[in-house]
């Protein structure tokens, strides 16, 4: 064979390979919905920057006839690209193969990729659509799995590490995902199980569809295993690269610094009328957000589970932020078990990536009752405090409204190590509500009064005048400064150029004990 023949052969193997499953099985793929694996690359890196990786890998599988069974790539195309010229490294499951199933030779192509994601400190981003362990390859298909899990917690933390779900993703293959940092799912054709409906059926006898078991409203509104959740394969990449925009590309180094021509002084007046006069009235925190952070510009993460509680990225003169804030809109702002995950979870990605941290307070504490009690809101709501106090980022609190009891504590005071500590004049910070504390403090005097009604009145304005204001919190320096609504943004930046060069070290130990 002569060079050019040679060459031809190379173009030959390589061309058959793209090919995947072949026509039929990619037009299956279409049909349902759904774009192969090469497609997604392309929509997710920059134009022409994929290079693959191990193409030419093959299974040696020779069990149930799998000797004869062609398998182009053995299922998964990896490499690297770049997002917006950043380098990332990628595997995307090819589902027109053996149903994107998971043997050894395709889990050592994804190994590979995120043994050279961790040693170039670049995120790795994997785009799940499989039938899970491959059946022929029985033990060595779990062993990839496990190697692959065995990555993902040493890369826990270094590298952001993001999963997309765009097609089935059963069984312990869940768990990749699971220990990654955020999960995208496509709306109506992606589903995560432990098991699937039919062992559900011969087991307990309950009947549930594919889609309520595990589809992507299940995750992204009961379980809170999935963070984002887009209508179609294209909205969803095109996310996962806005995503990246806000993060750093390895733990040792900072968030990108983006031009957004949002003047850094600008005043907003319309913040001074956002809270409503009457305490106990509702508004929505996301539109506090809006007035504040650059273009108004927020990226909500896990926007549709525990609402009570919003936490996504935004910028302030440039700079990533992660925001943590309570919304009064939904049950009233208050922490529960899943509001208390959410956020825990996410300060701790901010902390072990340098993303600075603003906290915004209106909070009337955590929710009472038995389902909490016995949920473990105890060990729940500890988590936030435990993740709080061990970050070490810059944290800026402002008390927009409440802050009562533990709840004050737990969004983030002074005492769990906040650098900065601001209020509005329309704070409460006390140990309750100045309606449940009058009825404790005063209870004798409202029951002795002639008129009880008209007497617990008073004191519960007693009890506002006093304690619901940030004066008390200020007079003893809980609170560094209490600042006017309109001029909340310019602020807010100055703490976090004042806090840029933060360093705070913590006693040496292997790791923490957080409550989980
Ligand atoms: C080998 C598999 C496969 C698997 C699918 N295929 N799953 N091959 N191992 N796990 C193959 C099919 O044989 C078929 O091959 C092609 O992929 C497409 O599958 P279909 O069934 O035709 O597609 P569809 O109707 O869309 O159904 C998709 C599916 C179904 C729901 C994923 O294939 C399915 O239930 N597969 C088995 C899922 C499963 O139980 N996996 C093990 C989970 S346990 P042809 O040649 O016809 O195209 C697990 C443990 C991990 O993963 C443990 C980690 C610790």
């Amino acid at each position: 064979m002569d060079v050019q023949a040679k060459i031809e052969e190379l173009k030959r193997r390589y061309e058959k390979i793209k090919e995947g499953g072949g026509q039929k099985r990619i037009e299956k793929q279409h049909e349902a919905g759904k774009l192969t694996a090469r497609e997604r690359l392309n929509i997710l890196l920059d134009e022409h920057s994929f290079i693959e990786i191990d193409p030419f890998v093959e299974h040696r599988c020779t069990d149930f006839g799998m000797e004869k069974t062609e398998a182009p790539g053995d299922g998964v195309v990896t490499g690297y690209g770049t997002i917006d010229g950043r380098l990332v490294f990628v595997f995307a499951q090819d589902f027109t193969v053996l149903g994107g199933s998971l043997g050894e030779y395709h889990a050592k192509k994804i190994t590979k990729v995120m043994d050279m994601a961790m040693k170039m400190g670049a995120p790795l981003i994997g785009l799940n659509d499989s039938g899970g362990a491959r059946i022929q390859e029985g033990v060595d298909a779990l062993s990839g799995y496990g190697q692959i899990f065995y990555r993902n917690t040493l890369a826990s933390g270094v590298i952001p590490q993001i999963s997309v779900i765009m097609g089935p993703c059963a069984g312990g293959a869940v768990y990749s995902p699971a220990l990654t940092d955020f999960i995208f799912m496509v709306d109506k054709t992606s589903y995560m199980f432990i098991t699937g409906p039919q062992v559900i059926k011969a087991v307990t006898g309950e009947e549930v569809t594919h889609e309520q078991l595990g589809g992507a409203t299940t995750h992204n509104t009961l379980s809170g295993v999935a963070h984002f959740v887009f209508p179609d394969e294209k909205q969803t990449l095109i996310a996962v690269r806005k995503l990246l925009s806000y993060l750093p590309s390895n733990n040792m180094e900072d968030p990108p610094v983006v031009e957004t021509g949002d003047s850094p002084n600008r005043v907003e007046v319309d913040l001074n009328t956002v809270i409503p006069d009457n305490p106990n009235k509702a508004y929505n925190m996301k539109d506090v957000i809006k007035l504040i952070v650059d273009n108004g510009e927020f990226f909500e993460v896990q926007p549709y589970y525990a609402q009570n509680i919003i936490t996504g990225f935004a910028r302030l003169n440039g700079r990533s932020v992660g925001i943590i804030a309570n919304n009064p809109s939904v049950l009233a702002g208050v922490l529960d078990i899943n509001a208390s995950d959410k956020a825990a979870r996410f300060i701790r990605f901010c902390d072990a990536f340098n993303i600075p941290i603003l906290n915004l307070v209106d909070v009337p504490g955590f929710l009472p009752g038995t389902d909490q009690e016995y949920g473990g809101i105890i060990r729940h709501g500890a988590k936030m405090l435990y993740a709080y106090s061990e970050a070490t980022v810059p944290k800026v609190t402002l008390i927009i409204r409440k802050a009562y009891g533990g709840a004050y504590l737990a969004m983030c005071s002074r005492d769990l190590g906040a650098d900065m500590v601001l209020a509005w004049p329309t704070a409460e910070i006390a140990v309750m509500g100045p309606e449940g504390a009058a009825n404790i403090i005063f209870k004798k005097e409202i029951e002795e009064a002639e008129n009880p009604a008209e007497v617990r009145q008073q004191k519960i304005e007693e009890y506002r005048t006093s304690f619901a204001n940030p004066y008390r919190a200020a007079a003893r320096g809980y609170i560094d400064n209490v600042i006017e609504p309109a001029v909340t943004r310019p602020i807010l930046i100055s703490a976090f150029d004042m806090l840029m060069s933060k360093r705070e070290t913590r006693p040496a130990k292997k790791h923490g004990n957080i409550p989980l």
